[in-house]
């Protein structure tokens, strides 16, 4: 057998540490399967002041790490080491407490820290300078998104002939296009590659940095979360202004579905439910529906169908079109659970809703992942209205729960789901391709109508959803086949 790869992942969050999507349940999953695999990996993450250094038994690395910054010269992080859990792989924190040792991850009260740029440019130098000091020598670096983007651009420039790092091939996983990390061009100056990589290909754009340009350009290798997000991101209305330079990057870019963690979603062994219940024996799942309407205080009535939401609560999830079409959906006889928070408006104008059909619709406005779980079970049907969704977690996790999902034909989500057919009785879910509230209210009346009137397609529904398997095995085996290809191109 080929040897193995050596893998270090650099992202800005990993589950348990640190998650505020799915971005950290994937990097939090990625790294034990692909060390089940047979890869040797290790993980960098920031140490934010959220991330508890004694309750995680962290340790403290002898010495410091030195970050070169260009003009704003060399700054100094201390470094500490875990494992991810159950696993053997060694996790960094690095830690450098002006960046990092603040109350949120990217934002506070809503409003991005200003100085993101500077945050994950030093965070993505340091995990390079990293490999030094723990005496590890990468074959593939694993970025995601626009906090790590800047990493392929070093390995391309100063960090070329790094005795450590300098023959790593890169990866960049794109999960979102809409986040891109734009600064003003100053950065080039502490990033400290030189002017000559301020051009429309690299990392230039409108008179700006954009760090995720300049990771599309530079990266070996590229996927998204989604066959289906691969292809929409090469168009204006996915791009977010990148579509050309996707486009033109197509040659090395693939969709790798995200693996569902089975260890955590699945409701024969959930601890977060009031019963466990599986494909042959849903008794459990009628007892976990009463369990979620007490909790949210609705009518105790398995005589309704309840729709589930558990979201950011962010125009990218549809949630303004919810918002348009919700009085007319709760004309319908259901109910509605949604657990959620981002928008400040939403939070007003949700709550709002519980107010005036206490009957019908309940919300819990926060981050609660007990709550999750317990939407997810007790609900009839899971709502993703997404306006775009690069893979999309949730929809996987409804199936395996029994819950159809009600989804936007989108990235990920048309990916995952195949539409009712009530003739044939196939099919996991239900599609609307419009993202208008006629279109919504249209998909959920469908829904509905099929759990009042149709009892044997939707139980045909429910059974073939939860024999869908979305396995982090095969992904991780799909990403291990992308490093070495990554790792061929790199040594060309
Ligand atoms: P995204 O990363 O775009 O938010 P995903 O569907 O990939 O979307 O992942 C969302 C993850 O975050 C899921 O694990 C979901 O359960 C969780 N999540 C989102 N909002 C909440 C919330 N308010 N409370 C608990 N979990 C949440
Ligand atoms: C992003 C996307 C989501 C995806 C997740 C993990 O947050 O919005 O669709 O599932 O990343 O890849």
């Amino acid at each position: 057998m080929a040897e193995q790869p050596k893998i270090l992942i650099a992202a800005s969050e990993a589950a348990p540490f640190v998650k505020t999507g799915g971005l950290g349940d994937v990097v939090g999953a990625l790294p034990r399967y692909l060390e089940r695999a047979g890869a040797e990996v290790r993980v960098v993450l920031p140490r934010y002041a959220s991330i508890d250094r004694e309750a995680l038994g962290l340790r403290r690395l002898p010495g410091e790490l030195t970050v070169p910054m260009g003009i704003m010269g060399e700054q100094r992080a201390i470094v500490y080491e875990g494992t991810m859990p159950e696993t053997q792989i060694p996790i960094y924190f690095i830690d450098h407490a002006p960046y990092f040792g603040r109350t949120g991850i990217y934002e506070e009260d809503g409003e991005g820290y200003p100085d993101n740029d500077l945050r994950f440019t030093f965070f993505s130098r340091g995990a390079l300078e990293l490999c030094r000091m723990i005496e590890f020598r990468p074959d593939v670096v694993h970025v995601h998104d626009w906090q790590t983007a800047v990493i392929p651009v070093l390995l391309n420039t100063v960090c070329r002939h790094d005795p450590w790092v300098g023959q790593a091939a890169s990866v960049l996983t794109l999960h979102n296009m809409q986040h891109q990390g734009w600064a003003f061009k100053g950065l080039m100056d502490v990033l400290g590659i030189g002017w000559g990589h301020f051009n429309p290909l690299e990392l230039e754009m409108h008179d700006q940095v954009n760090l995720l340009k300049g990771g599309l350009y530079h990266a070996t290798q590229l996927n998204t979360v989604s066959e289906g997000y691969a292809r929409e991101i090469q168009t204006p209305a996915y791009g977010f202004g990148l579509e050309g330079v996707v486009h033109d990057c197509a040659w090395k870019l693939r969709g790798i579905l995200n693996g569902v963690d089975y260890e955590e979603w699945n409701p024969e062994i959930d601890p977060h439910l009031a019963a466990n219940y599986s494909a042959d024996d849903l008794s459990g799942k009628a007892l976990c529906k009463s369990d979620l309407q007490r909790t949210f205080r609705l009518p105790e009535r398995d005589d309704v169908p309840l729709i589930g939401l558990v979201s950011r609560l962010v125009k990218q999830k549809g949630v303004d079109v919810l918002a348009e079409a919700i009085h007319r959906i709760l004309t319908l006889d259901l109910q509605f659970v949604l657990v959620g928070n981002g928008e400040p408006w939403s939070h007003f104008y949700f709550g709002d809703i519980a107010a005036a059909y206490p009957e019908k619709f309940a919300a819990f406005i926060g981050y609660d992942n007990t709550r999750a779980h317990q939407v997810e079970a007790g609900a009839d049907f899971f709502l993703m209205p997404s306006r775009f969704e690069p893979c999309g977690l949730n929809q996987m996790y409804s199936l395996r729960y029994g819950t159809p999902p009600i989804v936007r034909a989108t990235g990920g989500l048309d990916d995952s789901v195949v539409n009712f057919a009530p003739r044939s009785r196939t099919g996991t879910g239900f599609k609307l391709t419009d993202l208008s509230a006629d279109a919504l209210f249209d998909t959920i009346g469908w829904a509905t109508h099929t759990w009042y009137n149709d009892k044997e397609g939707l139980a045909a529904l429910i059974q073939n959803g939860m024999a869908q398997r979305f396995t982090w095995e095969r992904s991780a085996q799909r990403y291990l086949n992308l490093f070495r290809e990554a790792m061929r191109l790199r040594s060309i």
